[in-house]
C-alpha cells in the first residue's frame, strides 16, 4: 500500500493536477503537492508575452509557481500588512492556484501589481482581451456588485479574493474559448472560471 500511495505521489508531481481544478479556501491542494511550474503553461506564456509585446505591451512575470511553504511565506508577510483582511489579496498555503504550475501575475517590467500606472492598465486590457487565445483565463475578474466597498472591486463571496486583473490561470484553449462564451469577463454576468472547475478528491497521506 505504502508502495502505491508513493507512485501516486510521483505521478501526479510529474503530471501536474487536472487543467480544471479548483483551488481555493474550501479546496486546498495537498500539502505534498509540489509540481512544479508546468511545461505547456509556460509554453503558453511564452507566447502571450511575445504576442503582447508585438502589440507594443511588456509584459514580466511578477510571481509564478509556488510550493505550499512558499505560498506560506506570502501571507505570513500579508498578515503583517493587513492583519484582518490578508486572505482576500493572499491565499493561504493550499489555497493558491499559483501552487498548480499553471498561474501567473504579469505585471509591466518595474511596476508593482498593484499599480494603477497606465502602462499596468494597457497591460490588464490586453490580457482581457487576449488571454483567452493562449488558453489563459483570468481568475478573479471584476464584477459590479453593489454592496462591497472600495469600489465595487471587493467580492469575497464569490471568488474568495479582490479583483486581480494581473493574475492569469492556464486552463487550455476549449475551456478558457467556453468561458468568454460563457461571458465571464462580463461585470454584470455572474459566471466565474470557478464555475467551471472540479474539485480534485485526492487522498492527503
Ligand atoms: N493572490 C492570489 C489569490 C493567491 O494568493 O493565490
Ligand atoms: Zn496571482
Amino acid at each position: 500500500m505504502k508502495l502505491l500511495v508513493e507512485l501516486y505521489i510521483v505521478l501526479h508531481m510529474l503530471m501536474g493536477a487536472p487543467l480544471n481544478t479548483l483551488v481555493d479556501a474550501r479546496h486546498p491542494l495537498p500539502r505534498w503537492f509540489d509540481p512544479g511550474p508546468q511545461p505547456d503553461a509556460v509554453s503558453a506564456l511564452e507566447a502571450l508575452v511575445t504576442e503582447a509585446s508585438e502589440a507594443g505591451i511588456r509584459a514580466a512575470i511578477y510571481s509564478g509557481y509556488r510550493s505550499y511553504s512558499k505560498q506560506g511565506a506570502v501571507e505570513d508577510r500579508e498578515r503583517i500588512v493587513r492583519p484582518s483582511t490578508a486572505n482576500y489579496y493572499i491565499a493561504s498555503p493550499g489555497c493558491s492556484e499559483h501552487q498548480l504550475g499553471t498561474a501567473f501575475d504579469l505585471v509591466w517590467p518595474g511596476l508593482k501589481v498593484e499599480s494603477s500606472d497606465p502602462r499596468n492598465e494597457r497591460l490588464y486590457i490586453w490580457l482581457e482581451e487576449n488571454a483567452h487565445h493562449y488558453g489563459f483565463v483570468l481568475s478573479y475578474p471584476y464584477k459590479e456588485i453593489e454592496e462591497w466597498p472600495y469600489n465595487n472591486r471587493w467580492m469575497p463571496q464569490v471568488t474568495e479574493i479582490i479583483h486581480e486583473p494581473w493574475h492569469i490561470r492556464y486552463v487550455g484553449m476549449s475551456l478558457a474559448e467556453d468561458m468568454i462564451a460563457a461571458g465571464y469577463l462580463d461585470p454584470q454576468n455572474s459566471v466565474l472560471p470557478q464555475d467551471f472547475y472540479q474539485p480534485w478528491t485526492s487522498i492527503n497521506p
